[in-house]
């Protein structure tokens, strides 16, 4: 079968902050680049980014980068690597003043400086008074954001592929990425995109969970198409839940709510959160509220009927405030939970989030792997961006507002790296032969299969497992059944039936092909779960309920192709400060 051919000299799968930042580095210096999304770009999950972006500018409280190191390496519960942890929060205050010259509508201060809120986990010097770090458009930070990107690429001539999605990834046998293969998710069409750099930037995969405040966009579509290309994914254990989701919902309530000054409360109207980080209080970093709000619920003092979600109060902001601030969260509240933050509080409950782990990259977006029987090294023509990608700046737990800022600051430093390395290589390699075998197989199979059952029933299936088995606690046996479980869910996922064969818009296939990668990262996530014995950051296990640096200060990576686990260390010694080392973490 003869499918169609584009040349590029980048592609770029994805089209959120982290594909838009790197995409425009690579326009702006004259190369040919596609962005490949399955939305309109300003679609893109990143526009669900409400709270802010860190950086260190001090417009509020006195700061500086070093603060912010220091509080995104406690916050990691020591796992982020520290030379990336310094290159990102260096560069934080120039990345921010970069956007607003592009145009992005941050809020102001009185004295016309961009306005900064706090957020959980920020500290000023080392540990002290919080801090005031995230800079903010209202509670829409993320829109703000990838409006300002959208458009500075239309002007530098992007060419963007709109409702297209990625199938596989291309490779030599040297091992070399050369593309993608994608599918226009209009007509069916199958498509081999050549490229001398391949980017991926394609978001999180918080679809694995019942419920999350991702986009249902979230299928984790890089990670499965790196998985099966034969490259690990690192410290997939780790998710985020975030402590505030609309009960019952998921939609997220920013942690902007408690920087503006909200607080959590339990059916007692205590505000509990100063047992648990009698310090910090609400604004603890997320993995230590989300947890005091389950134990809330399991010992008894949840609200409602059921007992079964916390209420974040904010009423006494004043309505000025609410309707200045934080209006998103005034709308998703009264729309999701029938609830006018100005009168009552909104009931919450820790929902699925972020993903700290992804394919494992360096902090120049390169891809690294042990990708041959060798050591790790650079994948040639290779580059991940953003929540896909494990850096790693987040290690066990991620702050709020760093994720922003990761995807702008790791999105230019790849447009940087691939240009200098297109200067090096400015040919595209041959491609295989069979460069277009692998999908198509897949998608043979889909036609073919007769008999199994929906992608709905399978793709419920592994949503319930991932929720029961692998939330905010974690426990062996759980976590042991979960294995089991999650490998016959993957099995059921690969025989699925699709009905309906038409090609035109047919929205059973493209679900069909998004649930391998979902299968690919809920695997990789309960796999390497059960094995990591200790408790760290966001994995919090209830047989083993202290971190373990002599057994356990090291990243995961997960081996689709045998489900096989190995280890490797984290880069404790910064590019030009000292190391902070581990010690106990309290907020
Ligand atoms: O709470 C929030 O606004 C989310 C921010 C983040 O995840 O960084």
């Amino acid at each position: 079968m003869a499918i169609a051919r584009r040349k590029f000299d980048a592609v770029i799968v994805g089209a959120g902050g982290a594909g838009m930042r790197a995409a425009l580095q690579l326009s702006e210096a004259g190369l040919k680049v596609a962005v490949l999304s399955k939305v309109f770009p300003t679609r893109s999950h990143t526009v669900a980014a409400q709270g802010g972006i860190a950086a260190a500018l001090g417009n509020v409280t006195e700061d500086n980068w070093h603060w912010h190191m220091y509080d995104t390496v406690k916050g990691s519960d020591y796992l982020g690597d520290q030379d990336a942890i310094e290159f990102m929060c260096r560069q934080a205050n120039e990345v921010v003043y970069e956007l607003e010259h592009f145009g992005m509508p941050f809020d102001r201060l009185e004295n016309g400086k961009i306005y900064q809120r706090p957020f959980g986990g920020q500290s000023q010097n080392f540990g002290g008074a919080q801090a005031t770090r995230s800079c903010a458009a209202a509670d829409r930070t993320g829109h703000a954001m990838l409006h300002t990107l959208y458009q500075r690429n239309v002007r530098a001539n992007t060419q963007f592929f709109i409702e297209w999605m990625g199938l596989d990834l291309i490779r030599d046998e040297q091992g070399d990425v050369l593309g993608v293969t994608a599918m226009e998710m209009e007509t069916g069409e199958v498509m081999v995109l050549e490229a001398k750099a391949t980017l991926f930037a394609t978001g999180g995969a918080g679809r694995i969970f019942q419920a999350s405040t991702n986009a249902f966009i979230n299928t984790g579509d890089g990670l499965g198409m790196t998985a099966r290309a034969g490259i690990p994914l690192e410290d997939m254990e780790f998710w985020q839940f975030h402590p505030t989701g609309v009960y019952g919902v998921g939609v997220l309530i920013s942690e902007a709510v408690r920087g503006e000054g909200g607080y959590l409360l339990n059916k007692d109207g205590e505000r509990f959160m100063q047992r648990y980080a009698p310090h910090a209080k609400d604004l603890a970093s997320r993995d230590v509220v989300s947890r005091a709000l389950t134990m809330e619920i399991k010992e008894g003092r949840g609200c409602g009927k059921d007992a079964d979600h916390l209420l974040l109060k904010l009423d006494h902001l004043g309505a000025d405030v609410i309707n200045m601030r934080l209006p998103g969260i005034r709308e998703i509240a009264i729309k999701f939970a029938q609830v006018d933050p100005i009168k009552e509080p909104i009931p919450v409950v820790p929902t699925a989030h972020y993903m700290m782990g992804g394919i494992p990259t360096n902090f120049h977006g390169q891809v690294v792997a042990p990708y041959k029987t060798g050591p790790e090294e650079v994948v040639p023509g290779f580059y991940a961006v953003g929540e896909c990608a494990c850096v790693s700046v987040h290690g066990a737990n991620r702050l709020g507002t760093n994720s922003l800022l990761d995807i702008i600051v790791f999105g230019r430093a790849a447009g940087n790296q691939i240009i200098e390395d297109l200067k090096k290589s400015p040919h595209h390699k041959p491609l295989p032969v069979d460069v277009a075998d692998r999908t198509l197989a897949r998608l043979a199979r889909l036609e073919s299969q007769k008999g199994g059952e929906s992608v709905a029933q399978v793709g419920t299936a592994l949503r319930k497992t991932m929720q029961a088995h692998c939330g905010v606690f974690r426990f062996a046996d759980m976590l042991k059944e979960g294995v089991a479980k999650i490998g016959e869910v993957a099995e059921r996922a690969a025989q699925t039936e699709i009905k309906d064969k038409s090609k035109v818009f047919n929205t059973a296939r493209i679900e069909a092909l998004e649930l391998d990668n979902l299968a690919e990262v809920a695997l990789a996530t309960m796999v390497s779960a059960e094995a990591r014995n200790e408790s760290r950051g966001a994995h919090a296990r209830d047989d083993f309920p202290e971190r373990d640096d002599e057994k356990w200060l090291k990243h995961t990576l997960y081996f689709s192709t045998d489900r096989r686990l190995d280890y490797k260390p984290v880069r404790l010694k910064p590019m030009t400060v000292e190391s902070f080392p581990p010690k106990p973490r309290v907020y």
